[in-house]
């Protein structure tokens, strides 16, 4: 993580819970003004003890800084402070620094666009820890001026990764990330939930699993080729060899308390494409 800029920036955080905190300690540590305000006065008083600037309002906090960050819990609160800034933000920055959806990057980017500044939504791939070292990374998205801009300050926080234009990319690709996430843990999941009714030793069948997640890294440089090219070989599996399968694991899942993980809806897919003569195909063909 880089060294203070020719020019500290003037920052506010908006926001002092845990992501708003570890980012403003962070920026204090590397010299630069930090102005916070938080709903909750008290849970900015270490901060301000450690040298940031208490602001009695947002407008406050935002009149006295270039950059600002609302690292704010969702975006209904993001939306509830950025009501109280009917001002004229030109020559600012605005950085979205929590967890929403793709419209709700859009809506914030309109509204602080309309007021003159520049937006930029973040993804953050981190814990509050992780901030200010280099196992973080915030995706940002949005004005490419802004990012560059704050290149400097933005790089003290975390690898900073611009994924797009589109306000809304940051968000895709975070969530996107969740996805990956959640599908396989809880693949895992329902696997040793199926395993242990079953009465199997889950410890020696999660080993045999391990196994099985390495097979999907190994081939995620294969799957996106063929996603590019549009062009679907089997593999180990054609599509119908594959709705066997599907619908004897939809089956096996069928009383089981996370479900079925959406394979219905892939079986159907499956049999259309089958129908539709595609039955050689391979997985990739679904999102073809
Ligand atoms: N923590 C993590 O590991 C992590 C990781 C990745 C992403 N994120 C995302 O980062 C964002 C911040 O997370 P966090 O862990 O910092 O949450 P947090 O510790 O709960 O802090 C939330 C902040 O939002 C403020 N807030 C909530 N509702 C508000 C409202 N209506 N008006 C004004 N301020 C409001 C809170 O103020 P009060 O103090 O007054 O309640 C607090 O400053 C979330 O979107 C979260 O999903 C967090």
């Amino acid at each position: 993580m880089g060294g203070i800029g020719k020019s500290a920036a003037r920052v506010a955080v908006i926001g002092t819970g845990a992501i708003g905190s570890a980012v403003a300690y962070r920026l204090l540590r590397s010299g630069h003004d930090v102005t916070v305000w938080n709903r909750t006065e008290s849970r900015a008083t270490d901060l301000v003890a450690a040298g940031a600037l208490p602001a009695r309002s947002i407008r406050e906090a935002v009149s006295a800084s270039s950059l600002v960050f609302l690292t704010l819990k969702d975006f209904a609160a993001v939306e509830q402070c950025l009501a109280q800034l009917d001002m004229d933000l030109s020559g600012r920055t605005v950085v979205g620094m929590y967890t929403g959806t793709a419209s709700e990057a859009r809506v914030a980017a309109r509204r602080v666009t309309s007021r003159g500044a520049h937006y930029l939504d973040a993804g953050i791939q981190a814990s509050p820890e992780m901030i200010g070292t280099d196992t973080a990374t915030i995706l940002y998205s949005g004005s490419p001026y802004a990012f560059e801009q704050h290149r400097t300050v933005l790089g003290l926080l975390s690898t900073p990764r611009f994924v797009g234009e589109a306000p809304e990319a940051a968000a895709v690709w975070d969530l996107a990330l969740f996805g990956v996430w959640y599908d396989a843990q809880l693949g895992l999941l329902r696997a040793l939930e199926t395993a242990r009714a079953a009465g199997v030793d889950v410890v020696e069948f999660s080993r045999t699993a391990s196994t099985q997640l390495s097979h999907v890294v190994a081939a995620v440089p294969s799957t996106v080729s063929e996603m590019q090219r549009a062009t679907y070989p089997p593999g180990p599996a054609d599509l119908t060899e594959h709705l066997t399968v599907l619908r004897h694991l939809i089956a096996l899942r069928a009383d089981r308390r996370l479900g079925d993980g959406g394979l219905a809806e892939v079986a159907a897919r499956v049999e259309a494409l089958i129908a539709d003569g595609r039955g050689g195909e391979g997985l990739t063909a679904t999102v073809g």
